[in-house]
């Protein structure tokens, strides 16, 4: 299979930390150009990439060699910059969540379906093999009848926002860590069971000096009777972890260490061996895969909506103190 033509957009933070390095790893996608709006991050990042820049976002959807635009911009942008995309023709791949609001991926999911481009949402925590094999144990009945899901996401990024980033004000990030962090355990339970009917939150702010709140409790109910509790904070040391509960035994998965461990019926742990595998790497040759056979992403414009209308439930819910259904 050929590789297909791709450019990078936003490189100053996880761009250039994390996206660039998994596109070189990639064997599906070449990156041929690359933009960031910023033109103190174009000069710092220019040694490290062979392509060239483009000098503004027209200019990269300008040329006719890119087929695919990554985006990896704040999250306030992603409508705007995937429409333009969209109108000139390019597949669009937008970093978790697909937006801020419903209304926002309705419009960029509309764009890129009547342009007929592949849209594609970094949804990656699923696709750890471990969550894989998670999915497959509930389903073999290997901890009975699931009854609930609990998930936890937090580090301490919120001690390093200052004023002048996107991520301290409300309009921009709204939800704090649950936009941030949370949004890829609501994802994670979206993809174990689906069906969410409503959702009830709570936020609360207690030591930071940003807009945005810094601890999140959620509560969703799946249509099947499950309820799935996601908890996240902006302010605590890095913990990402997933269980499932069930009528003879429960699944934990950690995935900073990686460590999958299954509980029997007296609790009795059982470690299970699992690959570790460049998640973001994943996620780019997939897209490479689309746009080359045009086949449908896993996680497209549906489950990109999807995760992001129980974060706008779970905002209303803490706002009002009411449960909202979806
Ligand atoms: N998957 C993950 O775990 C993960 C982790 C961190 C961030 N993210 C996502 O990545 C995205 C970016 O987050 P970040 O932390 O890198 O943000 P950031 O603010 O650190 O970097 C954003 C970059 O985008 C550039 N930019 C802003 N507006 C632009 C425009 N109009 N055109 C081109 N470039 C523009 C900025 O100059 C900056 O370099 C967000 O959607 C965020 O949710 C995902």
């Amino acid at each position: 299979m050929r590789k297909a033509k791709v450019a990078l957009v936003g490189l100053g933070g996880w761009g250039g930390e994390q996206s660039l390095p998994a596109l070189g790893e990639c064997e599906t996608v070449e990156l041929v150009s690359w933009y960031d709006a910023n033109p103190a991050i174009v000069e710092d990042r220019r040694p490290m990439i062979a392509a060239p820049p483009a000098g503004s976002y027209d200019e990269l959807l300008d040329n006719e060699e890119v087929e695919g635009i990554i985006l990896i911009v704040p999250n306030h942008i992603h409508k705007q910059l995937t429409v333009q995309a969209a109108g000139r023709g390019k597949h669009v791949w937008i970093e978790k969540p697909i937006a801020n609001t419903v209304a926002e991926a309705d419009d960029l999911i509309s764009a890129c379906e009547d342009a007929g481009v592949i849209l594609q949402i970094g949804h990656s925590l699923r696709r750890a093999p471990a969550m894989r094999l998670m999915k497959k144990m509930i389903g073999e009945g290997k901890i009975g009848e699931l009854a609930t899901l609990e998930a936890h996401q937090s580090h301490r990024g919120g001690w390093a926002l200052d004023s002048t980033m996107w991520r301290w004000y409300r309009d921009r990030c709204p939800g704090g860590p649950l936009n941030l962090l949370g949004i890829h355990q609501i994802d994670n339970m979206n993809y174990l069971l689906g069906g969410a009917e409503e959702v009830t939150a709570m936020a609360s702010k207690r030591v930071l000096e940003c807009e945005i709140d810094e601890i999140f409790q959620v509560v969703i109910r799946f249509s099947n009777g499950v309820l799935g509790s996601v908890s996240d904070t902006y302010i605590t040391p890095g913990k990402t972890f997933i269980a499932a509960y069930g009528t003879t035994g429960w699944i934990e998965y950690n995935s900073l260490t990686n460590v999958l461990t299954l509980f029997d019926i007296e609790g009795v742990p059982q470690q299970i061996e699992v690959e570790k595998i460049n998640l973001i790497a994943d996620e780019f040759k997939e897209f490479g895969e689309c746009i080359v056979t045009g086949k449908r992403p896993e996680t497209g414009g549906p489950e990109g909506r999807a995760a992001v209308a129980i974060m706008e439930a779970a905002i209303e819910s803490a706002r009002t103190g009411k449960t909202v259904k979806l």
